[in-house]
């Protein structure tokens, strides 16, 4: 975070995911000393982090509570005390919480009360990359994907209603949807895809060749997969040969966790807690009391997402982890850049396009001067 910051006087934001609890105070604490500028928080239900940010703000003792399975709520906490780490109390400022939803029914909710309200929303949209908040009815199609429909687009005009600011995500990465979203009333956009297929992305460049190369010959096609995440919710998966998204190769890797960090934690029968994943080792996962339905089609995305990024570790079996890939599944953007930048498009690149039909929106005049700020 703090080479983030360096170089430059734009914002700089940090996503966590919300069930991801235990690390979540000293990663937010660590990322507001170095100046954290906005935090973003998806996959769950973010409604103690406004608190938790202002108790940090504060360097005040946390007991933060976290959730493990057998156990009531508030029962165990991850106890966490700055002044105590660090010998002294630091001056750090409280960063912008932009909470990731994908219904309007949960922005409402978080936008009720003050104690869980955020500073504003990321509205993820189905088609967004990485994951997904489930379908309101889940539905399994031909190809094995999870599908949604009309239900589970959110309604904007209710979120807008909340007063809080909004950005767009999902399927939103092309001109006309920035000038769209612009127009409807949101701040601006939120883009994976295309970022993530730059020249500038840490996704390994072999892996990003083979999407570029099917996006020019347009065979590239991204699945929701209901259950490749140990999270339990939807995935997108790029299909890409030489990674977990074939058979083969799924069902050449041996079942491991030895990054555990999309574990959750359990009650064990003697009272300690312990920690379990569905992509573990079937018979280790059963032992810990999981339910076997929860493995199957599981995968590692821990070892599979490192290995995306050029960090897969070679296991002393001699088994090299394979990598797996997502994009969102609209590729709709990225097919024009590559006609646009047949050798592959930067980050900046990326930037200037999606603000090309927006430039006179008093907005993007604000956000292009870096230091301007959310407000
Ligand atoms: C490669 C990739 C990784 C992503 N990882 C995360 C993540 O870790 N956390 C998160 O909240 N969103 C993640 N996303 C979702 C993006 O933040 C963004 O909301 C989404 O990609 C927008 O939709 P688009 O892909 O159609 O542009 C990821 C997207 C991509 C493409």
């Amino acid at each position: 975070m703090w080479l983030a910051k360096e170089g430059h006087t734009g914002l700089v934001g940090i996503n966590c995911l919300e069930k991801i609890q235990m690390a979540t105070p000293a990663t937010l604490y660590g990322a507001m000393l170095a100046g954290v500028d906005a935090v973003l928080m998806g996959a769950g239900v973010p409604r103690t982090i406004p608190n938790l940010l202002n108790m940090l703000a504060r360097n005040e003792p946390i007991n933060f509570a976290i959730d493990v399975d057998g156990a009531a709520d508030g029962a165990f906490t991850v106890d966490f005390d700055p002044v105590n780490l660090l010998g002294y109390a630091p001056r750090v400022q409280r960063p912008v919480f932009l909470a990731i939803v994908s219904s309007h029914v949960l922005a409402l909710f978080l936008a009720r009360e003050e104690a869980i309200r955020p500073d504003g929303f990321i509205v993820e949209a189905p088609p967004a990359g990485g994951h997904n908040a489930p379908p309101r009815r889940p539905e399994i199609n031909e190809r094995g994907e999870m599908v949604f429909g009309p239900r589970d687009e959110p309604d904007l005009d209710k979120i807008a209603v909340t007063g809080l600011p909004y950005w767009l995500a999902g399927a939103a990465g092309t001109p006309e949807a920035l000038l769209a979203a612009l127009n409807q009333g949101a701040m601006g956009i939120q883009v994976g895809t295309i970022f993530a297929l730059s020249n500038d992305s840490g996704i390994r460049s072999g892996i990003r060749d083979q999407m570029q190369a099917a996006i020019h010959d347009d065979s590239l096609y991204v699945r929701t997969d209901p259950v490749a995440s140990p999270t339990g919710f939807p995935f997108k998966v790029a299909e890409i040969s030489g990674t977990l998204s074939e058979t083969r190769i799924y069902e050449a890797r041996p079942r491991l966790c030895d990054l555990g960090y999309l574990r959750t934690a359990f009650v064990k029968t003697d009272g300690d807690i312990g920690y379990r994943c569905p992509s573990e080792p079937v018979h280790m996962y059963v032992r810990k009391g999981g339910d076997i339905a929860d493995t199957v089609g599981r995968q590692c995305l821990c070892n599979g997402l490192t290995a995306t990024v050029g960090l897969a570790q070679l296991h002393a079996g001699g088994y090299l982890e394979a990598p797996v890939a997502t994009l969102g599944s609209d590729l709709a953007g990225a097919k024009r850049l590559a006609a646009q930048y047949p050798a592959g498009w930067s980050a900046v690149q990326v930037i200037d396009w999606l603000e090309s039909l927006s430039l006179d929106s008093p907005r993007i005049k604000q956000v292009r001067v870096p230091s301007a700020g959310f407000s």
